[in-house]
């Protein structure tokens, strides 16, 4: 079954990101999952061929990692936008945060000190599934460092793209607008206890 596109038009309108900057980054979405949907279609085909074993093969097969993640990445990214309250100080995932980072503000500050590192990609708040630990871990390309058996549970778009139209080379200002929309119940629900 071909993945499909999924909806975000509910965040248009966000304060901070501007309509041009919001619809540009659903069309590059769009584009990751129809990728997705060509590169699985076409090893398909290749396979029934007999030609598993071509160079064709395996260089669709390589850049499958980054196509799939580049759709699953902006859909969590998405996903965890178009929120309005700061987290609830007794929730999971605050709770987490304070036993991993001593408190919200360290584990903010790590976070967005992530988010600054020089160089462009994603920063995302990991949780360990076997330990329940949160990491704030930095993801260079989509397929790249992702820790295996983890949960993404917030994913920073840090890409020039999420940003540069809005906010040319500041960053930190984007970090700041991505900040004040963080949906902290999608995030919470995301966060599990061990
Ligand atoms: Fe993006």
């Amino acid at each position: 079954m071909a993945y499909t596109v999924k909806d975000f038009g509910n965040l248009i309108g966000m304060e901070g990101f501007s309509d041009t900057l919001l619809n540009n980054h659903f069309t590059l979405y769009q584009g990751y999952v129809s990728n997705t949907n060509k590169l699985i279609d076409i090893l398909a085909s290749l396979l029934k061929e007999g030609k598993e074993s071509t160079p064709e093969y395996a260089e669709l097969k390589r850049r499958m990692g980054f196509e799939f993640n580049g759709m699953r990445l902006h859909e969590l990214y998405f996903g965890n936008l178009g929120g309005k309250q700061p987290p609830d100080k007794s929730s999971k995932i605050a709770n987490q945060m304070a036993e991993d980072f001593g408190s919200y503000g360290d584990w903010e500050r790590d976070f967005k000190a992530t988010g600054k590192m020089r160089g462009i990609g994603w920063a995302i708040l990991y949780q360990d599934k076997v330990t329940g630990r949160l990491f704030n871990q930095w993801i260079n390309e989509h397929e790249v460092g992702h820790p295996t058996g983890c949960t993404p549970v917030l994913v920073m778009d840090v890409f020039e793209h999420a940003f540069m139209t809005d906010y040319g080379l500041k960053r930190a200002s984007y970090i700041e607008a991505f900040f004040k929309n963080i949906n902290w119940s999608v995030v919470n629900s995301r966060c599990c206890t061990i």
